[in-house]
């Protein structure tokens, strides 16, 4: 039996911090080693120009999510590894879908509201379009599984209803019954949320630097940011979200780079002060994180072997991708 089809996305928006490792991308990188799927990634760029950019900062930034995927383990051996732009069949699709789509159900998103709220000089067009360009993205690869946060199951349930409505309104002639589209799952693997460093009751998020580690960030640095990291109060090292968030949610990080249970991470700093632990959870960080940066700068010595490598990736989502939008023309009465 084949295996069943994955695929997800990040955009390239800025450097990825440890909330996006632990949140997104090392989940990828244990789902590829699963070998359980068949796996797309992809850099979802046409996604990123829904905000408000500098166009000489694009290329760079899809290069690095590039090199993000690669140095933290994704494998274009056992993945298809693709650039979103690169291939004309997702806005093309994405256009069709538009057709399907109830204006109603878009307006319901909660993400384009919020984007709206926090971009209100660019509400443009694509940002409200959002969901249907992802839609096409997963459609087009007859996906089951989509790995993403809470925050894309909206989207995810968009996806669905967008195969639906396209399956019934144009199945394919001459299969009774026949369906163009798959409807994917979202699977929702556990993965930690990470808070931000200087205020555990927000989300790690780069539109607040301040509170950021960055995967980049040097030795040095990342040193400096977790002996800054706020504290709570009393001294006690142990795992109480709600009481004690701050702690908890450094815990939550050295627990997640060192595969170490919880309760054995307490009992080892059972009496142990804030400052101990903060040593060695900085060291924690370091150790795991320059082995990425380390392979990270060997791969950016040669781009041109990762331009070539994208190159095969594209080529071969491209393909699948085609194949998939001549299935749409051909139901749609585009093609004969
Ligand atoms: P973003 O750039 O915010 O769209 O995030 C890219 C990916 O990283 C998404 O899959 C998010 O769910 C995930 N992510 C972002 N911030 C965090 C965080 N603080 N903790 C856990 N996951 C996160
Ligand atoms: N919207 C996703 C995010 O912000 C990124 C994305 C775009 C995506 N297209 C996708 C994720 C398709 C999964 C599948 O995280």
């Amino acid at each position: 039996m084949s295996k069943p089809i994955l695929i997800s996305g990040i955009q390239p928006t800025g450097k990825l911090h440890i909330g996006n490792y632990l949140g997104a991308l090392k989940n990828f990188v244990d789902l590829q080693n699963s070998g359980r799927y068949k796996c797309y990634f992809f850099v979802a760029d046409l996604h990123s120009i829904t905000e408000s950019y500098d166009p000489k900062e694009k290329p760079g930034q899809v290069l690095n999510l590039v090199l993000d995927y690669l140095s933290a383990g994704l494998n274009a051996e056992k993945s298809t590894i693709f650039i979103q732009s690169k291939i004309p069949a997702h806005s093309e699709t994405a256009w069709i879908l538009n057709t399907v789509t109830p204006f109603g159900e878009l307006k319901r998103m909660t993400q384009f509201k919020d984007k709206s709220e926090h971009q209100r000089e660019n509400i443009n067009v694509g940002l409200f379009d959002y969901p249907v360009l992802m839609a096409s993205d997963i459609l087009l690869y007859d996906a089951e599984f989509v790995p993403v946060g809470e925050d894309q199951l909206q989207h995810l349930e968009l996806t669905r209803t967008l195969a639906r409505k396209f399956n019934k309104k144009f199945p394919p002639d001459g299969r009774a019954g026949g369906k163009v589209f798959i409807e994917p799952k979202p699977l929702l693997t556990e993965t930690p949320k990470i808070m931000s460093l200087d205020n555990p009751n927000k989300k790690m998020s780069k539109s607040m630097p301040e509170g950021c580690l960055f995967l980049d960030d040097s030795p040095q640095i990342m040193t400096e940011k977790i002996k800054r990291a706020v504290t709570d109060s009393g001294k006690e090292i142990k795992y109480l979200p709600e009481s004690k968030p701050a702690i908890s949610n450094l815990l939550r990080i050295y627990k997640n780079l060192s595969g170490l249970p919880m309760k054995k991470i307490e009992k080892k700093y059972e009496n142990k002060s804030y400052g101990q632990f903060k040593k060695d959870l900085s060291n924690v960080i370091i150790d795991y994180f320059m082995v990425f940066q380390k392979k990270k700068n060997l791969l950016s010595k040669n781009i041109r072997k990762i331009e070539k490598l994208m190159a095969v990736g594209n080529k071969k989502a491209e393909a699948i991708a085609n194949k998939k939008l001549e299935e749409v023309k051909k139901a749609t009465g585009l093609k004969k």
